[in-house]
């Protein structure tokens, strides 16, 4: 950087980004709520992608590895309908790890679309996946996958598979997660195919012993919500006030997880002041869980036709197929 640059960071404050204003809007509306809380989507700084990484390496954490094991038994077969030169479309693609399964699997694919918020991911993605496929064209859309998008012409006339792994729909409240589903049904186009990852509902006490490890990662992950503000909204939250919570709520079949104030503390924040009793939590995350016919229901409400079905021995995880009926649904943008 040169001089000069340095002289104009000093005098000349700069406007927020327009992801920064959206973040700090978010933060605002959820901490103003009655009851507090902050959109999960934020999870997904730099720390928090990498914590979120070493969640899906836990011994707790069991979607993660029993999905992959799903994926390498039956890849093959999975995507054997979507036939030879079929364009892979990922929602969310992050590290894309489990897309190297059906990228092997795949016939001659014609090109790799993955779409992802994060440009880094892509980047990371884009490099290993140059080196493990080389030929393969990928052609990286940085957008957020509740967003309205185009996928690029030149993938226009490709049978397209449309792949949602990790039970990332989870974390959408049903109808917002119907609402998703007609979206990829739009963005995918007519004859398309998703496959999607989708954890199902179990005993509560191994659900929480996931969402809230012996090692103290989920913790950290939750707590970075907080610090995320402080470093990137000038917040003061001090973390060692609030403590790491998830519970499972058997009547939604969701995981919550939330930031409890241990004390009663004031905090103050982009020139607000929050008030927290002791106890009161900040709510930052559910985690929808869902059975095979559940899951199959609410993808038909949407628009998909549901077909094969694939689990684990212990019924732990899910992963389906959804052919396409009618891509007329509403989208969640
Ligand atoms: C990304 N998502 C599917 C994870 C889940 O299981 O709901 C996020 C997560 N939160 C805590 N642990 C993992």
């Amino acid at each position: 950087m040169t001089p000069r640059a340095n002289t104009m960071r000093a005098t000349q404050p700069q406007a927020p980004s327009a992801e920064a204003a959206a973040f700090g809007e978010a933060v605002l509306k959820g901490l103003s709520s009655p009851r507090k809380r902050l959109p999960c989507q934020y999870f997904y700084d730099a720390v928090g992608s990498e914590l979120f990484e070493e969640i899906t390496r836990l011994e707790e954490y069991y979607p993660t590895r029993t999905e992959t094991a799903i994926l390498r038994e039956h890849a093959r077969s999975m995507v054997r309908p979507a036939g030879r030169r079929a364009v892979l479309v990922e929602f969310g693609s992050g590290s894309s790890r489990k897309t190297e399964l059906v990228l092997a699997a795949l016939e001659a694919p014609r090109a790799y679309v993955p779409i992802d918020v994060s440009q880094s991911a892509l980047t990371d993605a884009w490099r290993r996946l140059q080196q493990r496929f080389p030929g393969l064209e990928i052609v990286p859309v940085n957008s957020s996958f509740c967003q309205a998008l185009r996928l690029p012409a030149r993938v226009h006339p490709h049978a397209k598979l449309g792949f949602f792994p990790g039970s990332t729909i989870g974390n959408f409240d049903p109808p917002d997660a119907g609402r998703l589903l007609a979206h990829f049904a739009r963005v995918l186009g007519p004859g398309s195919r998703l496959i999607v990852g989708v954890d199902l509902d179990k005993d509560a006490r191994r659900l929480e012993a996931a969402y809230d490890d012996a090692k103290g990662v989920t913790a950290r992950f939750n707590l970075n919500l907080l610090e995320r503000i402080n470093r990137e909204l000038g917040g003061e939250f001090d973390l060692t006030r609030f403590q790491h919570r998830a519970i499972y709520d058997r009547q939604f079949k969701r995981i919550e997880m939330h930031l409890v104030s241990r004390v009663a503390q004031t905090v103050p924040l982009l020139g607000r002041s929050f008030q927290f009793a002791a106890g009161e939590s900040i709510h930052t995350e559910n985690s929808y869980k869902y059975s095979v016919e559940q899951f199959r229901a609410l993808a038909q409400g949407a628009g998909w036709r549901p077909a094969r079905v694939w689990t684990d021995a212990g019924r732990d995880f899910s992963v389906h197929e959804l052919t396409m009926s009618d891509p007329t649904g509403s989208g969640c943008d």
